[in-house]
């Protein structure tokens, strides 16, 4: 406990003590985009000064079918980027590649979690696999506005399959593979979904995850899915229902080699991707396609430094926000040759991704913290077994980076010649908004440092005010941006509250952040009551509710807890139905209720602790308050404003429950 709070109370210190800056070889500038923070802050000041020309030049450098007539439409909170331009994301992806100077370069490298698997998917292979999954589609009657739920694992056609969606206007809705069945009917009964498509099964560590399973489960409550198309992956028998079921293999054995691409209006919805808020269900963020093309296209080639050679990865799964924009569209809108891995980065041993690196000689890699610090867990010696020297740079996402993983990333990993872009942005924002450009900003470990041209980034108090240099404060946007989620699928109002109520005038992130005298951003963690448990977003209210749907539980509440290897761990404080309090084993209790969650929501949402308590504090208006509960997580005890406090014995009890 002393350490912990300890810790907390360190905050400021290493802040002060970090003070290391690091700045690129003169070799990488040489080559770079960008190749001086001189010429990073002119630019800037440009793009900020007019970011409507700013943006439409970076527009002009992707394909589009009819032109805008104009580049913005602003009205708060409703953006329209690039109007009546027509354009569509796969052609931009594959299509101009296929048929130009890259038609044999590779586009998809991927890599599968058994041993020796491997497949190499040029750009013209590319476009044929894309046009025959999409003919597919089309001839199940799918096209355009219609919402397609995609459940796979990190398969080449996972890839080919959100494309495929893209190409006809279908909007995809990725479920991200470690879902449990509930938590798909919420999402595809949300959408209103169509069709989904899955695999029998995939690979996890060496054992099979059961997707088309979970999938036949799941639609025992979601009664809109008419369709059910089926990869098969692992060869695990599955039920395939007639009429509704279809192999992958089959249907597209079958369908037209050409597929023409749909003439997409610039704001039309590319995707729906859930996350996390406070309250309630998941939001369904929604994205169209002309700005969230344009911004994922500029921030991969300038923040990656994209040379024509590189081979590229990008860890995260399809199944986040990271890899639709830098697995799929960025990348790939780039020409670049795409590294995909199936599996975990421990299979068969601590060294899979070192041994993918030096093989395939990745060139940029990007990854998150989380797997940072599992990496330093590991072990020094699964990484010194192996040539890294194809690595030119790293980059983070997902949570703010501690100094101590980041330097570790550059030595070990980076051999000291890499820069680290760590990267700052949400599910909301689409694309980047903070990070270095390589070869031009210099970097301080555990900063995301400076925005990105055409982004207006702040640190303000509630009122808006932007608070002094060296303080904490909210970071709000201070400008709409063209990748930025356009609404909360089927619930506009709520977008509106979630985003743009909170700070006058500007988008509110939910991050708090410090600017240092440098204008660098440092990145503090969330401010609401959204717990970030290995670099992904959950919801306190989800987990609630799961515990709440358990017999037994009377009332709960959720909050985060720091933890070195997740970066927050999950602590559950739960209050029993009378009658489960006075029978029972309470221990094993705790243990179904952390399996509960697990199936409800699925394993990354399983509680790391649970603790029973006779009352739960709440303020007079019978809000709980996490805040205190937070503390008592983290440091053992309360020593925080407690004012507020309705029943003020609930904290004693709640101490001696602790104590107990
Ligand atoms: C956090 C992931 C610090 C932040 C792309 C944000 C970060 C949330 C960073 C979004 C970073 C992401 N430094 N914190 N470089 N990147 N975050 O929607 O709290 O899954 O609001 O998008 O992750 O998570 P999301």
């Amino acid at each position: 406990m002393e350490s912990q709070s300890g810790n907390s109370g360190n905050h400021l210190e290493s802040t002060l003590r970090e003070n290391r800056i690091f700045t690129p070889s003169e070799e990488f500038c040489a080559q770079a985009h960008v190749s001086s923070l001189a010429e990073y802050r002119e630019r800037y000041a440009r793009s900020i000064a007019d970011p409507e020309a700013f943006w439409a030049e970076a527009a002009g450098e992707l394909d589009w079918f009819a032109p805008w007539s104009r580049v913005l439409d602003w009205q708060l909170p409703q953006a329209k980027w690039f109007v009546d331009g027509k354009l569509n994301l796969c052609h931009n992806c594959v299509d101009r590649h296929a048929l130009g100077e890259r038609a044999d370069k590779t586009a998809l490298l991927w890599v599968g979690e058994p041993t020796g698997e491997e497949r190499r998917i040029s750009y013209r292979e590319l476009h044929g696999e894309v046009q025959k999954a999409a003919s597919a589609l089309r001839s199940l009657g799918i096209g355009k506005g219609d919402r397609v739920a995609i459940y796979m694992g990190m398969t080449p056609e996972l890839a080919i399959a959100v494309l495929a969606c893209a190409r006809i206007g279908a909007i995809h809705s990725v479920i991200f593979g470690g879902f449990a069945a509930s938590a798909i009917a919420d999402r595809v009964n949300d959408a209103q979904c169509v069709a989904v498509l899955t695999q029998d099964g995939s690979w996890r560590r060496g054992t099979e995850i059961p997707l088309k399973q979970t999938v036949d489960q799941a639609l025992e409550q979601a009664p809109s899915v008419r369709h059910v198309v089926v990869l098969r992956r692992t060869g695990t028998p599955v039920a395939m229902q007639a009429g509704r079921d279809h192999w992958w293999h089959e249907l597209v054995a079958g369908a037209d080699a050409v597929c023409a691409s749909e003439p997409m209006d610039a704001e039309d919805p590319l995707y729906i991707l859930y996350t996390s808020g406070t309250t309630g269900k998941p939001k369904g963020l929604v994205h169209t396609t002309g700005g969230y093309g344009v911004q994922t296209y500029l921030t991969t080639k300038f923040v990656f430094d994209l040379r024509e050679e590189d081979v590229y990865w990008c860890t995260a799964d399809i199944g986040w926000v990271t890899g639709h924009s830098y697995v799929v569209y960025g990348p790939l809108a780039n020409g670049a040759t795409v590294l995909m891995y199936e599996g975990a980065p421990n299979f068969p041993d601590f060294s899979r991704f070192w041994q993918i690196i030096e093989q395939h000689k990745v060139s940029v890699f990007y990854t998150a913290p989380t797997a940072i610090r599992a990496f330093i867990k590991w072990g020094d010696e699964h990484v010194e077994k192996h040539d890294l020297s194809s690595l030119r740079l790293l980059g983070t996402v997902g949570e703010p980076i501690n100094p101590e993983a980041w330097i570790w990333y550059r030595d070990k990993i980076g051999g000291g010649r890499c820069p680290i872009v760590d990267t700052w942005w949400q599910t909301e924002t689409g694309g980047i908004m903070v990070a270095p450009l390589p070869g031009a900003v210099p970097t301080k470990p555990g900063s995301a440092t400076l925005p990105f041209f055409g982004v207006e980034p702040d640190v303000v108090d509630r009122s808006g005010k932007p608070v002094p240099a060296g303080s904490g404060g909210l970071l709000v946007v201070r400008r709409p941006w063209p990748s930025m989620a356009r609404t909360v699928y089927g619930d506009p109002e709520r977008y509106r509250k979630t985003y743009w109520s909170d700070v006058p005038g500007c988008y509110f992130t939910g991050d708090g952040a410090r600017r240092d005298e440098d204008g660098y951003l440092w990145l503090m963690g969330r401010v609401d009551d959204v717990i970030n448990v290995s670099g992904h977003r959950l919801g306190t209210m989800e987990v609630e509710s799961a515990l709440v749907a358990h017999p037994k539980v009377a009332e709960a509440a959720v909050v985060g807890r720091p933890d070195d290897l997740k970066g927050q761990a999950i602590v559950a404080f739960v209050t029993l139905e009378t009658a489960a309090r006075a029978a029972g084993d309470l221990e094993a209790l705790k243990q179904e209720l952390k399996r509960w969650v697990a199936q409800e929501i699925g394993a990354l949402a399983r509680p790391e602790e649970i603790r029973f308590t006779d009352v739960l504090p709440k303020t007079r208006s019978g809000k709980i308050m996490r805040r205190l509960l937070r503390e008592l997580a983290t440091t053992g005890k309360i020593a925080g404003d407690t004012t507020t406090l309705e029943d003020f014995s609930a904290l004693a009890r709640l101490r001696e429950d602790e104590e107990s």
